[in-house]
């Protein structure tokens, strides 16, 4: 491949652990809601956030008595008592809109409409339940399936169009030789990391400080700034681990300011964590999607046109588009495609990202539809993928920067033993279940932004990197060590690593797949810069071997800067800083993606095999085999990157089998809001998971040659497993989670 042959960086040495593993299982580092200072810990307050119980209306009073009454608690705020904002709720870049206790109205069943700030959790939640709220309903907004007919096109359908055509499709299906036109269903999911969003907030004067589990901790510091009206200078937030994010720690949400007003109405520092159930509804979650899909294509496969029309729900409170449409732009090579994407208004909370927002249903729904038409054509699935192959991007009609997805199909083919299948549905069988395989094709876009880091070369030849980033359990600490270490040729676990302080350096949001790509940059800029401050001591220092020499001979290697043109001459770095009088050496470097990032497409792709036996009686489904294989570019790390990619495909099996808020068609509440009922996988329900990546840098994309991998595991996942439900039972099931009933009842 073209790829392969140009000039690929020198391998970075790999950390073969978790930076922060030990620290984590040995509770040493804090998650946000674990602080107990630097405030006086006897001083902390505990606040209890109170929900709304109808979906759409006004509150009309609040008898607080009993509460007030209550044993310890300090302080309720409730809309008629909570300090007055001097501006609206934030637009960009926290673009939510919040519930800030600045009015009446109510815009869904959980909305916080109040909190109560006690000396303890208990005390508050227990006086929480004694406010007594009348309410003035007004008719509320619920369902989607029945209320098609009420879709429109969003007002802000963020960085993509709502709607685009390229070519004729209506002129592509009249060509057509076979037709698939279907309508594919997927759920509301709600985000479930196993650490809840959570604050700690103390105000010292005018200055705000926070630990807070989020994704972004400079975003939370100009929302904050913003919603409070304060100077960003004055907000400081910390959180060094994240317990999981998934896109709903992306953006700042209601609890974070409200927090920051109870800490400074009672002058203490306040903690404020979200129960699990509160997790439904407050702090986002992905839309229901109904796609109607509609593919042309000739006797042999080509497709001809292909449309993808998307309604989906969203808060009445606010326009978010989950562009499940994206992978019908640009997966396939059609000569034609027809999207949209519209929106049905409800009370419900606001919607957000969630991991791998559009590409998750969009590929979920669309790769169902390539599977059927493969049947149809009476073709192998992965040739019908092949013939349609798009060599270049098809949505903007520019080169990819590195796509290698013909290998990844191969390669997982060979591995899973994708021709021992039998393409006739209830073919195979062992004992009292019916087995089936399945596949689907994976992809993300590869995103990468601006950002800084600072490195620092200490005492003893060990090394510091920063930089205001977070690491959500993904390995941000691990791979930040390995590049560090990597420029100045050092062991990697002689680098300490700092992020999550909104002090350090800017970095972007970890969402969108983009930390690595944006931040790894940034640490090989300063490294690279700090390898020039040494040579010049060196240089400078009359006791050093490399005295005299020009900058530009010395490089660095195995904890020594040395003679380019005579490697045995050189000086260790902990001589050079000893001599330095152990005082550490400085470099700050930044990194954004290359003016030319226009010009060309990046994204990332994978192949996705799916093994599933359904119990011929109960219709149970186990998914006993994934095998997968990612064109990513360069793999940073083996553990922790095999570790993001098979997270991902355990939350695609969860949406394949699993995951579904039923909301209420009264009440418009999520009904199953806790993790006995809303369903998510357990070891028991996850088979063997066979990762593998090809490991090809894409060094048109960046000088590491990496794209994020913190979602595309989760696309693709679905589709395979309900393709290989379809070729094990013969029932084509179009609307998720497929549970048995469905399997049952089809
Ligand atoms: Mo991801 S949904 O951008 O955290």
């Amino acid at each position: 491949m073209m790829q392969a042959a140009e000039k690929a960086p020198k391998p970075v040495k790999q950390l073969d652990h978790r930076y922060e593993g030990i620290s984590k299982v040995t509770g040493k580092i804090k998650y946000a809601g674990e602080f107990s200072e630097p405030f006086a810990k006897s001083d902390l307050l505990y606040a209890y956030l109170v929900q709304s119980t109808i979906p759409s209306g006004d509150i009309v009073s609040i008898d607080r008595a009993a509460a007030d009454n209550s044993a310890g608690v300090v302080t309720i705020l409730t809309p008629f008592n909570a300090p007055k904002l001097s501006q609206a709720p934030p637009q960009p870049p926290a673009r939510r809109n919040l519930s800030l206790l600045q009015d009446t109205s109510v815009s869904y069943n959980g909305q916080p409409i109040a909190v109560v700030v006690a000396r303890s959790l208990d005390e508050a939640k227990s006086a929480a339940a004694l406010l007594k709220v009348k309410y003035a309903p007004k008719p509320a907004k619920i369902g989607l399936k029945n209320r098609l007919a009420e879709a429109r096109w969003p007002k802000d359908p963020g960085k993509e169009p709502a709607g685009n055509h390229r070519g004729d499709a209506q002129a592509g299906f009249s060509k057509a030789t076979v037709i698939i036109e279907n309508t594919y269903i997927t759920p509301i999911q709600h985000h479930n990391p196993m650490e809840p969003h959570g604050t700690i907030a103390w105000w010292d004067g005018p200055k705000l400080n926070v630990y807070d589990s989020t994704q972004y901790i400079t975003g939370v510091r100009q929302s904050l700034a913003k919603t409070l009206n304060i100077p960003v200078d004055f907000v400081h937030v910390v959180d060094p681990v994240v317990g999981g994010g998934f896109g709903s720690k992306g953006s700042m949400w209601s609890h974070v300011p409200l927090c920051a007003m109870a800490a400074r109405i009672t002058g203490k520092p306040v903690k404020l964590i979200l129960e699990r159930e509160q997790m439904f509804g407050p702090v986002g979650g992905r839309p229901s999607t109904v796609n109607k899909i509609k593919l042309g294509a000739s006797a042999d496969g080509k497709l001809l046109a292909m449309q993808q029309d998307v309604v989906m729900n969203a808060s009445v409170m606010e326009d978010f588009v989950e562009h499940a449409e994206g992978p019908t732009k640009n997966l396939y090579m059609s000569s034609a495609n027809s999207v949209s994407a519209k929106i049905v208004e409800a009370n419900l909370g606001v919607s957000t990202f969630m991991r791998a927002p559009g590409e998750a249903p969009g590929t979920a729904v669309l790769e169902i539809a390539m599977d059927e038409l493969a049947e149809k054509l009476n073709m192998d699935p992965v040739q019908l993928r092949l013939v349609n192959y798009a060599e270049t991007d098809p949505s903007h009609d520019r080169p990819w920067t590195s796509k290698n997805l013909k290998d990844c199909y191969q390669q997982a083919a060979d591995r899973f033993g994708w021709s021992k299948r039998n393409a006739t549905p209830r073919s195979m069988s062992d004992g009292n279940a019916w087995i089936g395989y399945g596949m689907a094709t994976a992809t993300y876009p590869a995103n990468r932004s601006a950002a800084m880091a600072i490195v620092r070369l200490l005492p003893g030849g060990r090394m510091f990197v920063g930089s205001g980033t977070q690491d959500l359990g993904t390995g941000t600490y691990t791979i930040m060590a390995q590049q560090a270490a990597a420029g100045l040729g050092i062991d990697p676990t002689l680098v300490e690593v700092k992020l999550g302080d909104s002090t350090l350096p800017k970095a972007p949001v970890s969402g969108g797949s983009q930390s690595s790509a944006s931040v790894l940059p940034a640490i090989q800029d300063a490294t690279s810069q700090l390898k020039l401050k040494l040579a010049d001591l060196a240089i400078a220092d009359a006791a050093s071997p490399l005295h005299g020499l020009k900058t530009l001979d010395i490089d660095a290697k195995d904890g020594k800067l040395f003679n380019r043109n005579n490697p045995t001459q050189s000086d260790t770095l902990t001589d050079l800083i000893a001599r330095n009088g152990n005082k550490p050496v400085e470099a700050t470097g930044s990194a954004e993606p290359a003016e030319s990032k226009d010009a060309m497409s990046s994204q990332s792709w994978g192949a996705v095999f799916a093994e599933v036996a359904v119990d011929k009686d109960t219709h149970m489904v186990k998914v006993r085999r994934i095998v997968a294989t990612y064109d990513i570019g360069t793999l940073l790390n083996q553990k922790t990157g095999h570790n993001q990619l098979m997270g991902g495909i355990v939350w695609g099996i969860s949406f394949a089998l699993h995951e579904e808020a039923h909301i209420d068609s009264v009440y418009g509440r999520v009904v199953n809001e806790s993790l006995a009922e809303y369903h998510v996988p357990v070891n028991a329900d996850i088979g063997t998971i066979d990762v593998s990546t090809l490991n090809i840098p894409d060094l048109k994309f960046n000088p590491i040659g990496s794209r994020g991998i913190g979602e595309i595991g989760i696309t693709g996942t679905a589709a395979a497993v309900a393709n290989a439900i379809y070729n094990a039972t013969g029932k084509r099931i179009r609307e998720y989670p497929i549970t048995p009933d469905k399997i049952m009842l089809a």
